[in-house]
């Protein structure tokens, strides 16, 4: 308000057009209030600069506000579980806020997503037992049977349990100076649940002055749009309009820890519904049982031109000498079939290490040391391969090669392009390449032959098998 002088008619200009915008959007009741937060008026006690306002004050209003909790007693019981307190083997409760619906002792309970159910022993508070606790209270809730429940599951009613999913429609604001990056993998954390989630191109964004809808490829700094969205394991949710505690959620970059992304889930896809796990009796023990090897995948990252093509060829015949059983996935390779629909930019980049993450984990389900040789410029999807595979399979190879050698090299000439403007988001010259910070193994090509590079990296697998 200081900078418009405190004038009134302004104000009412604004909160008249907030009250259309507020319709459309179903917000029943606002309070508007006149404030300045650099010169503090109307935060703490009412300003002489705007005498025609009667209050109440910013803080006043915080302190009084009535927050509706009736509506959400009335809803099923949900309460997402903070954490379990076992502080002696005669006791375990599981801790949280309840987030809708009441509960009592005897109440007959289910876990998701496991499903499994028993019955309310205790509710126990700081306070001692309760016979009832409704939404909103942090309780700490005794079940009749030991079940298995961890932090991030879910405790609902038995016979009303909210949806378990892996794909979703969401709205999501996205919050980060960083644009979204599609098909990148977020964490997505929803109350206490904590998942890895990538995002698809936003079916439209929307115009927050007209409501319009736009198409959009990204999201930027504080757009809203609606997208598909994918975890990689189910979580227990609900639509945001029934329950915020379930169905609301952020996103976090990997690398940054930052919240880059509010969400409210819509709701579950069909798709995911009807696709299920099927349990397999031959699994990836036997495979590698068969073959007498501990499976492994051995992944090259490096410029082009670094090497990585001529030093896996070498891994990869050396181990076969050894009658080990390899598979050498080659970008160049992979880049004439599997994924011919993709190109260089970084969408198309991060899709193509995702498809490569997924068959090196299928074929070392299938008992193979995979060897691979592709770029893979970003640190974000070489972490999301790792965590693909058992701990300890991912074993990240940088083939650490200057831009000024590989560029030396040139053997492909594509450098020459890069240069003269004529091959565009070439690694290295106009798209990035972001170097491991600690690679399981580090071979500086300016030190070693491919011959003897080979070895090392021979040498440090079996050292490990
Ligand atoms: S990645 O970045 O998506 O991991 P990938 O390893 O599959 O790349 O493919 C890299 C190979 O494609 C290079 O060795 C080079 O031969 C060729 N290539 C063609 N255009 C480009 C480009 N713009 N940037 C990098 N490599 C390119």
């Amino acid at each position: 308000m200081d900078l418009v002088s405190y004038d009134q008619g302004t104000f009412d200009h604004i909160v008249s057009d907030y009250r259309k915008f507020a319709d459309e959007i179903g917000i029943e009741s606002f309070v508007p209030m006149p404030i300045s937060g650099f010169k503090g008026d109307n935060i703490t006690t009412l300003s002489p600069n705007t005498p025609w306002y009667s209050g109440p004050t910013l803080v006043d209003h915080l302190e009084t506000v009535e927050v509706d909790s009736a509506l959400d007693q009335g809803k099923p019981f949900r309460m997402p579980v903070q954490w379990v307190n076992r502080p002696n083997l005669d006791f375990r409760g599981f801790s949280g806020q309840i987030a809708t619906g009441r509960l009592a002792p005897g109440d007959a309970v289910r876990v998701l997503p496991s499903g499994k159910t028993s019955t309310v022993s205790r509710i126990v508070t700081f306070d001692g037992d309760l016979d009832e606790a409704v939404a909103g209270q942090s309780v700490t809730v005794c079940l009749a049977d030991e079940i298995d429940c961890s932090r991030g599951d879910v405790l609902s009613v038995a016979d009303e349990p909210p949806e378990v999913s892996d794909q979703f429609e969401a709205t999501l604001v996205w919050m980060s100076d960083e644009a979204m990056t599609v098909g990148r993998g977020y964490w997505l954390k929803l109350g206490a649940q904590m998942v890895s989630v990538t995002v698809q191109e936003p079916k439209f964004k929307v115009d927050v002055n007209t409501m319009d809808r736009l198409a959009a490829k990204t999201l930027e700094l504080n757009e809203i749009g609606v997208a598909e969205i994918a975890t990689d394991k189910s979580i227990v949710f609900e639509g945001y309009d029934k329950d915020q505690a379930l169905g609301g959620f952020i996103l976090i970059d990997k690398m940054s820890n930052a919240t880059v992304a509010a969400g409210m889930l819509h709701f579950s896809l069909r798709r995911a519904q009807n696709v299920h796990w099927q349990a397999l009796d031959i699994g990836r023990r036997q495979h590698a049982d068969l073959k007498n090897q501990k499976p492994a995948v051995l992944w090259f990252t490096g410029l082009s031109g670094s090497g990585k093509s001529t030093i896996a060829n070498l891994v990869e015949k050396k181990l076969h000498r050894m009658n080990r059983h390899t598979f050498l996935l080659d970008g160049d390779n992979v880049r004439h079939g599997l994924n011919k629909d993709l190109g260089f930019t970084e969408s198309d980049r991060i899709e193509n290490i995702r498809r490569v993450g997924e068959v090196s984990k299928l074929m070392a389900d299938a008992g193979l040391i995979v060897v691979t040789a592709f770029i893979s410029p970003f640190r974000a999807e070489r972490e999301m391969v790792r965590a693909m595979v058992p701990e300890g399979e991912f074993i990240e190879v940088f083939i650490d090669t200057p831009l000024e050698v590989a560029e030396a090299r040139d053997v492909k000439g594509l450098y020459k392009k890069a240069r003269s403007g004529e091959l565009k988001n070439f690694t290295g010259i106009d798209s990035p390449y972001e170097a491991p910070d600690s690679p399981e193994i580090r071979i500086d090509t300016t030190q070693m032959s491919p011959e003897e590079a080979a070895n090392f990296i021979v040498d440090r697998l079996l050292g490990d098998i």
